[in-house]
């Protein structure tokens, strides 16, 4: 397997008393898109949290490129090159297009050439360029999911988390996102790619984990999972 650009190992999460995530164990290979599964309140985005450092772990380990990041605060991991797409967008919507992508810049970890800048997220996203100076609050859905993994990419980051990128998407937009996160794939970038609907992500993960109750249930190469296994009727209902 290639090298782990971000590990969770037996991560143990509570919010207040409530232990929401047990024993997790996760692994997302450099260059490679691992597809996060899970029902609702599985616990997908609670991993999402402590991988940023918004939630420490109260057991267990994180790693990014083998480095221990596990106590380090949000900017510390930020600076390690982890961004995230959150789920439901987030974007800052009082502010413009522009402004959006402009507060999020951040020169690569590594001290090489910046990927990413307005000009070539203006590229990818050609209606963000189009509407660089209108307030974000204006865009649609699909223009504010764009602007949302736009500002993530704008920190050159090295591993890229998407929460729900499709969220609340009609069907055409949600294509054009996966048309994104597959060009990204292309480039080199370690993904980890959080969805409720696995047919979104067999054909472009390489590995699946499905979350159940806080725990994980299932961990297999996407390939293994594609033909609608028991295991998915099970943690994901019937697809
Ligand atoms: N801030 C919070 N405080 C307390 N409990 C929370 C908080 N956020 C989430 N939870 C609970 O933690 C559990 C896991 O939630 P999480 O948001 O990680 O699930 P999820 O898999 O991302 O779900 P979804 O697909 O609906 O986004 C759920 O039981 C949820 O109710
Ligand atoms: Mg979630």
């Amino acid at each position: 397997m290639a090298n782990s650009a971000l590990s969770l190992i037996d991560v143990d999460a509570f919010y207040g008393d409530s232990h929401v995530l047990e024993k997790v164990s996760l692994t997302c290979g450099e260059g490679c898109l691992l597809g996060l599964l899970g029902r609702n309140g599985a616990g997908k985005s609670t991993c999402m949290n402590v991988t940023v450092g918004l939630l420490p772990a109260r057991r267990g380990k994180v790693t990014v490129f083998g480095e221990d990041v596990t106590k380090l605060a949000p900017e510390a991991i930020s600076a390690r090159g982890v961004a995230l797409v959150p789920q439901g967008r987030r974007i800052f919507k009082s502010l413009t297009v522009r402004e959006n992508l402009i507060v999020a810049a951040r020169k690569p970890t590594n001290g090489g050439k910046a990927a990413w800048n307005l000009d070539t997220v203006f590229a990818m996203f050609p209606r963000l360029g189009e509407r660089r100076s209108q307030m974000s609050a204006h865009l649609s859905g699909g223009e504010q999911q764009m602007l949302a993994i736009g500002r993530a990419l704008m920190a050159n980051p090295r591993v890229l988390l998407m929460d729900e990128p499709s969220e609340g998407l009609a069907p055409q937009i949600v294509a054009e996102v996966m048309a994104t996160i597959r060009h990204l794939k292309a480039s080199g970038l370690s993904i980890v790619l959080v969805e409720q609907n696995p047919k979104l992500v067999f054909d472009i993960a390489d590995d699946i984990v499905i979350l159940n109750s806080g725990q994980v249930a299932v961990t297999a190469p996407a390939a293994d999972l594609r033909d609608g296994t028991a295991d998915l009727r099970q943690h994901l209902g019937v697809f």
